[in-house]
């Protein structure tokens, strides 16, 4: 028993709990992600982009410039350009991943694009063919759901790409294209390092199907490519400045009842996201909505003291999200804002704010603004003094029905 929690100690290194150490290997899992990406000579490259089904390969091209990158991003999987549509199916975290990597196929490669649940995939009868691309988006590769939906998307003649975290994994072996998020094992139930890989992962197929279907104009490409390079430092920054601030919040917020997480368009998922962290591991009851629906109901729900989480970092949106946000506040919520720089006004609303660097793609930003959301989940959790990595009736890996 000894030897083994000693052993169990070691690989959680400085931290508590695994949630927190992968909260915090954020930076160095997306640098191994984007290691192609940013600059030659990066240590521990490996292939990317393996095809089980087709035996397909392809290498990183090992080049650094954006130049090169613009014109290849080679070292990802090859996509079919002949497609109509895209579909990203997944469960739980990996499904708000898909919702984010859907806007972005949407935007940058000009193709109508949705974000499918697994089960209601594979029993919804899709309708899906030879012209549709389905992704599949999977930590483990082994959901039975997502497994299950791959399988009936294969069936229906779709071209397919998994994107897993577990390389081996069924789903990455079955798909005819997969792309391995190298954000390294995850151990806690709850999320978090592999979410922020399967974004960006959807971005990279996004920049990647744009470019191949000649749709995507260099200097768009080239300025988010230059803003992922820079991603990994500045989720660091995230986190160094905002773990005591969620700390602080956490202290006063973990005996709440219900909490409420509300955005629109990419802040939607961020959203989901950061209230399923929260009622996963905390026990705390958290709802996510989108905040044209505030007023179709939930805003009864609305009155002193209630824990409000505003998201607002998408700049064509945020004068809404502020609208959302004042009706809430009016009635008394206490409001945590995530806007960006453009949005600073919103921040009068708030109870406490997180206000994100300048500069930053509108389309990186969700990854940046989930991080204080996991922090305040993790930060809750805690000090109810729950068991943060193995929360009661989950599964890490959902393998059957
Ligand atoms: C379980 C886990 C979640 C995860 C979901 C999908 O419910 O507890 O954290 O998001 O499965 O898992 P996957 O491995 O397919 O990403």
């Amino acid at each position: 028993f000894r030897v083994e929690w000693q052993a169990e100690r070691s690989l959680k290194g400085a931290f508590d709990d695994y949630m927190l150490k992968e909260i915090h290997e954020q930076p160095e899992a997306l640098g191994r992600l984007l290691e192609p990406l940013r600059g030659p000579g990066a240590p521990g490259r490996a292939p990317l982009g393996r095809g089980a089904r087709n035996g397909s390969r392809t290498l990183p091209n090992g080049r650094g410039t954006s130049e090169a990158q613009v014109a290849g991003l080679r070292w990802l999987p090859e996509l079919p350009t002949n497609v109509d549509e895209v579909w990203f199916v997944a469960c739980g975290t990996a499904y708000h991943a898909a919702r984010l990597a859907a806007s972005y196929t949407d935007e940058l490669a000009d193709l109508p694009s949705r974000a499918e649940l697994a089960s209601e995939f594979r029993y919804g009868q899709p309708r899906v063919g030879p012209r549709s691309l389905v992704v599949v988006i999977s930590q483990s590769g082994e959901t039975a759901d997502t497994l299950g939906a791959l399988r009936e998307a294969q069936r229906l003649g779709a071209p397919t790409v998994a994107v897993v975290n577990v390389e081996g994994s069924t789903i990455g072996r079955e798909a005819d294209q997969v792309l391995p998020l190298r954000a390294g094992d995850e151990i806690a139930v709850a999320s978090t390092k592999a979410f922020t890989a399967q974004v960006v992962a959807g971005l990279l197929l996004a920049l990647r199907l744009g470019q191949a279907r000649g749709v995507l104009r260099p200097e768009r490409s080239g300025g988010i490519l230059e803003g992922l390079r820079l991603l990994p430092e500045q989720v660091a920054a995230m986190l160094a400045v905002q773990e005591a601030r969620m700390q602080e919040l956490a202290t006063r917020w973990r005996d709440r009842r219900d909490l409420f997480f509300i955005g629109r368009g990419r802040d939607l998922a961020v959203a989901m996201e950061g209230q399923l962290k929260l009622k996963e591991i905390s026990y705390l009851h958290a709802e996510a909505l989108a905040g044209g629906e505030l007023k179709h109901g939930t805003l009864s729900l609305i009155t002193e003291g209630v824990p409000v989480v505003g998201l607002a970092t998408q700049p064509d949106l945020a004068v809404k999200m502020a609208g959302n946000l004042q009706e809430t506040r009016s009635r008394g919520a206490e409001v945590l804002v995530v806007v960006g720089p453009e949005a600073e006004g919103v921040t009068e609303l708030a109870f406490m704010s997180v206000v994100l660097p300048q500069g930053v793609d509108p389309l990186l930003r969700p990854v940046l603004a989930v991080v204080p959301l996991q922090l305040l989940a993790y930060a809750v959790a805690k000090g109810r003094g729950l068991d943060v990595d193995k929360p009661r009736n989950l599964a890490k890996s959902v393998t059957v029905e």
